[in-house]
């Protein structure tokens, strides 16, 4: 395919747009439980005008334009208030989770160079649930990773981390919650082992950042994990989750200024001019700034709090419908509005295939995400879902039943998640899924 010789008409621009769309997964609808935070359409419509009336603008040079550097200090003192941080934090705006994640690990690795030059081979301790955005980051930035193991809670183990620290470790990491289970991990105990040991602890919020605040006042349970905790050092936290900024926004926070500072890339001897950038992007879209400080204004936290209510009251009807359907369980004790349902051996049946009951949910137009280890079935909840609750159950329970009643192997997904989950050669499936990733765009044939 070339760029065509021509201009094409607008509308007819706007009609292949459409039909390319069709077979999207139906996010408006409220069928997908990923990738999307749908929330009320006036919040899309704020969102969206404020992206669009900063579409051209840049926020690579603040200097040029003094209205994205107030709005971005504007939404960083907000997001460092909503999570508790001290006189004298900072923070900056970045591109999403795996941005802020990689610079909080860039910090601590240029932290340790400067005040810890015995350290020859910096380590950093991961849970193994921890986002792979982590495990991405300290593979490009060439930190050796130490696995923590989880509980059978499936928070991470603190007394293992505690046993897996050494002289080279420069970061502890812990999630709130995870990705996988929407569990916090013990955040107070991470960071006391950091905090005794003069190392960095950073608390991996990109999920729960902007849900957490509003789910603790609105009075649920919630383990301390911002920055009352002593020791957590930096915080990560996405906007384009369920802060319902435009894609394209997060937050990463450190408790000082001076912290900070290992953030920021510098290069003064540069024939084009000085150069000095906060973060990984060189050009920063006006846009993804000015529409998260308009939808953080535009809700205020009544707005915020309204919306977590309803994720709230819709993960609990779908989180005890689940429970009653007999097979199925939601793994460990999810904090937030994130669950993963699992099966387990009912009476005398052998536990149901989890990733067949999700195919038989997808022909019915849901989507979702499939865990492994063990497998399951991934929803993150958002507001919208409170009016497909009962829907979502009568199906689910539908497909339960069609699964137990068929006596089919599983096909399709189902059997390809079930074989690529369980194979012990890892090496294997990392070759699979290099092999997906580059056919994405092989030509068809
Ligand atoms: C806990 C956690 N961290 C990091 C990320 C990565 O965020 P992004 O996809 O914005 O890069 C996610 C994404 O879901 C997440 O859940």
């Amino acid at each position: 395919m070339k760029i065509p010789q021509k201009g094409t008409a607008r509308d007819e621009i706007t009609k292949a747009m459409r039909a390319y769309r069709d077979t999207d997964a139906d996010a408006a609808r409220a069928r997908l439980f990923s990738l999307v935070y749908a929330t009320r359409p006036d919040v899309l419509e704020v969102a969206k005008e404020a992206f669009t009336s900063f579409f051209s603008e840049n926020a690579l040079n603040p200097m040029a334009f003094p209205s994205l550097r107030r709005m971005e200090t504007e939404v960083i003192a907000m997001t460092l208030s909503l999570l508790n941080a001290p006189e004298g934090a900072a923070g900056s705006m970045t591109s999403g989770g795996s941005e802020s994640l990689l610079l909080a690990l860039k910090t601590a690795r240029d932290w340790a160079r400067a005040e810890r030059p015995n350290v020859t081979r910096p380590e950093v301790l991961l849970p193994v649930t921890a986002h792979p955005a982590l495990f991405k980051a300290a593979h490009l930035l060439d930190l050796r990773v130490v696995v923590v193991p989880t509980t059978p809670g499936l928070g991470a183990d603190a007394a293992a981390a505690r046993s897996l620290v050494t002289d080279d470790t420069i970061l502890i990491v812990g999630s709130a919650p995870q990705y996988p289970h929407g569990i916090v991990d013990p955040i107070e105990e991470l960071a006391a082992i950091a905090k005794e040991r003069g190392i960095l602890c950073h608390v991996d919020a990109c999920f729960g950042g902007f849900m957490l605040p509003w789910v603790e006042k609105l009075g649920h349970p919630v383990p301390p994990f911002d920055f009352r905790v002593p020791g957590v050092t930096s915080i990560s936290a996405d906007l384009h989750k369920y802060g319902y900024a435009a894609k394209g926004a997060s937050t990463v926070l450190y408790r000082t200024r001076a912290l900070r500072r290992h953030q920021f890339y510098v290069h003064a001897d540069w024939p084009g001019g000085l150069f000095v950038s906060p973060s990984v992007l060189g050009t920063r879209p006006g846009g993804a700034i000015a529409a998260a400080w308009a939808v953080l204004n535009y809700l205020g936290e009544e707005g915020y709090l309204d919306l977590a209510k309803r994720a709230m009251n819709a993960t609990q009807t779908i989180a005890s419908g689940v429970r009653a359907i007999p097979g199925l369980e939601i793994l460990g004790e999810p904090v937030m509005s994130a669950i993963a349902i699992g099966t387990r051996a009912s009476g005398d049946e052998r536990p149901l295939d989890i990733y067949v009951i999700g195919d038989l949910m997808q022909a019915r137009g849901w989507f979702f995400d499939r865990g492994q280890a063990p497998p399951s079935l991934h929803l993150t909840v958002s507001p919208a879902h409170e009016a497909i609750a009962s829907e979502f159950l009568a199906d689910l329970h539908a497909c339960v039943e069609e699964t137990r009643a068929s006596k089919e192997q599983p096909q399709g997904k189902a059997a390809l998640y079930g074989m690529l989950g369980s194979l012990p050669d890892r090496a294997i499936v990392r070759d699979a899924l290099l092999e997906l990733m580059d056919s994405f765009d092989a030509p068809s044939t």
